[in-house]
């Protein structure tokens, strides 16, 4: 039996954070990073809570977050006992949020106390699509495992573009790129189905109709909101379909050489289409789908391969991990490491093509180069 889920409650529009005032909870714990405190996004969330709810805020969430960081929120949230938790941030602090609630769930079974609390996820970014999945990033040391619990699915993700005025353009950039490996992992991902393959499509689209403009100018309303819909729908897919070795080789470079995750996402992409030869067909009906030249099988992957290079240059993103600056005696001596990391990455499993240890080798060395 094969399954879609559509969870969780999709909030959106102009007016979404109007929903936080019908939230009637004694103690609210918010899990932010410090920028969001820095920048008062935090205000639209607290001034618009109800005045009778306590509220505490724990902004210490880094990006890329730590097993550290997760552990002490764990301890602050069994300390402070909330019946609803929002986690308001980039995939960071989402992330982290629901690593603290899987860590806290785990302690409450042990002491026998069955209990979960409301959970809503506000993205800042457009972006992961955290608010939407089971997933969880965290960084142990240098490497970046990801947990996957239905116990982490928000009640509620709460989309509003009010957040997204202010973003650097190079998160948007990073951020950006990584819905883009979202949703084309998913489509071409071995267990992909109809329904995740309609919103990894669709998604697609949106960023190649938007995220050059919203990059250029975030100020622009439509192409904004474009993009959080694309990320949202990524995450969607995703979530069904799962995703492939572009993430797993992401996971470990960006873990190893502190690269920020849609960047590391964007440098590999075209590489991974290239050696995924069991995706061409799909690779082709995306371009066919996206009005680029696509006659055969082989034009419409070429196609695709351009659009991306092309996209990655308006956006600034490097061509390969030399160019970003990554040492090659550094990377020559994680090689070994990174193989290990890349065939243990839950994402590994469904990707289209199964490769031999000398084929990554050879791949990751051409990630390197950039040849
Ligand atoms: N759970 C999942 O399914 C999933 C999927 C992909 C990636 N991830 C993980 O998510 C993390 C990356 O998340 P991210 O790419 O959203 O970045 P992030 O949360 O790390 O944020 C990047 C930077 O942008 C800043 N920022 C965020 N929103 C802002 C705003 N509105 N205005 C100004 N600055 C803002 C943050 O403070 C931070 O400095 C990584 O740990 C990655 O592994 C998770
Ligand atoms: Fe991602």
């Amino acid at each position: 039996m094969k399954e879609f889920r559509l969870q969780p409650k999709i909030l959106f529009g102009e007016d979404s954070l109007s929903y936080l005032r019908e939230l009637n909870y004694k103690r609210v714990l918010i899990v932010t990073d410090a920028v969001m405190v820095q920048l008062k996004l935090t205000d639209f969330i607290v001034n618009n809570l109800p005045a009778s709810s306590e509220i505490k805020i724990f902004s210490e969430v880094e990006p890329n977050p730590s097993m550290q960081t997760v552990e002490k929120g764990a301890q602050d949230f069994i300390a402070f006992d909330p019946d609803c938790v929002i986690a308001l941030g980039g995939g960071s602090p989402i992330d982290a949020c629901k690593a603290i609630l899987y860590f806290a769930y785990k302690i409450y079974k042990k002491l026998n106390i069955n209990r979960r609390v409301f959970f809503v996820a506000v993205p800042t970014t457009s972006g992961t699509g955290s608010e939407v999945t089971s997933y969880s990033v965290i960084t142990d040391g240098d490497r970046k495992i990801a947990l996957a619990d239905n116990l982490m699915l928000p009640n509620v993700a709460l989309l509003n573009t009010e957040f997204l005025k202010g973003l650097p353009s190079k998160v948007v950039a990073d951020t950006g790129m990584d819905v883009l490996t979202h949703s084309i992992e998913a489509y071409v991902s071995n267990i992909a189905n109809p329904f995740s393959s309609s919103f990894a499509m669709k998604s697609i689209k949106l960023i190649f109709e938007n995220l050059v403009t919203h990059y250029n100018d975030r100020t622009i309303p439509t192409p904004r909101e474009n993009v959080q819909f694309a990320s949202c729908l990524a995450g969607i897919a995703f979530d069904n379909s799962s995703l492939g070795i572009n993430h797993s080789i992401a996971h470990t470079i960006g873990a190893k050489f502190h690269i920020a995750h849609g960047r590391a996402n964007a440098i590999i992409m075209p590489y991974i289409i290239e050696i995924n030869s069991h995706a061409d067909k799909k690779y082709y009906e995306i371009s066919k789908e996206l009005g680029l030249p696509a006659d055969t099988i082989e034009e419409g992957k070429a196609s695709l391969l351009s659009f991306i290079k092309i996209l990655k240059e308006k956006l600034g993103i490097e061509k390969s991990l030399k160019d970003y600056g990554v040492e090659f005696e550094d990377f020559r001596k994680e090689l070994t490491n990174m193989l290990k990391d890349i065939k243990k990455d839950i994402c590994t499993s469904h990707n289209p093509n199964r490769l031999s240890d000398e084929e990554y080798i050879r791949l990751l060395l051409r990630i390197y180069y950039g040849e």
